[in-house]
């Protein structure tokens, strides 16, 4: 493994190494369980954010090395999803599976993020060369536009969640538009330039 890729790594463990350490250390609240899940949260979106602004990046900086991280990437949003969610399933229900069935139904922010945990497995099923090569490019490809479904969900899922103060969400809604808007406009470039008579 590269220097740069070790060192994203390593740096990408530092969040939940910080939260192991504020628990013991007793610096979460009043409400530890309740600051973790969503920290974790927190953390699995914020990767997906970051997963998402590699391409646009290397568009800007031309620095083809960033394009070997954002698998890594990608398998730190289900990582940290993965503890997001066996927070709730554990100490939020106890692993009481009908209550947990209750409350997907119930609750639509569950609901919307009980599909979207769902939604990242087949990506990380392909996430590996050899399913890229069964699979093959352009198939790969289409199905890991799913990620753009998978982050539109995420927000609508925080947004929801959110009963007061929506700016954090709104926040991250916005950075969203921006990484998904930087994608439209290269589409449409490209189209126009597809049609444009070769001068
Ligand atoms: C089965 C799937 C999921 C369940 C049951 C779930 C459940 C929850 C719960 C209960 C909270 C509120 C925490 C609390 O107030 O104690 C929450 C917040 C949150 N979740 Fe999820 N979640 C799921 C999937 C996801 C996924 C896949 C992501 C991101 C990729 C995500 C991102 C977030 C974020 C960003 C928050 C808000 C954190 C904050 O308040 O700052 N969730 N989720």
């Amino acid at each position: 493994m590269s220097k740069f890729k070790t060192s994203v790594f390593i740096i990408s463990l530092l969040p939940v190494s910080w939260l192991i350490y504020a628990l013991f250390t007793h610096q979460l609240g009043a409400n530890p369980i309740e600051a973790i899940t969503r920290d974790l949260g927190d953390w699995a979106m914020r990767f997906l954010w970051l997963t998402l602004l590699i391409t646009p990046l290397r568009w800007l900086t031309g620095w083809n090395q960033l394009m070997t991280i954002r698998r890594m990437l990608g398998l730190y949003v289900f990582f940290y999803a993965v503890l997001h969610v066996t927070m709730y399933l554990w100490l939020d229900q106890f692993f009481e599976w009908d209550e947990i069935l209750k409350d997907i139904i119930k609750r639509p922010f569950i609901t919307i993020g009980f599909f979207t945990f769902t939604a990242l497995i087949p990506l990380v099923i392909t996430s590996n060369n050899r399913m890229v090569k069964k699979l093959g490019g352009r198939r790969w490809k289409k199905l890991h536009r799913l990620t753009y479904a998978i982050a539109i969900a995420t927000s609508v899922h925080f947004y929801m969640m959110v009963k007061q103060d929506k700016t954090e969400p709104l926040f991250y809604i916005a950075l969203l538009v921006l990484l998904l808007g930087v994608r439209i406009y290269k589409y449409y470039q490209k189209q126009r330039l597809k049609l444009a008579p070769a001068s």
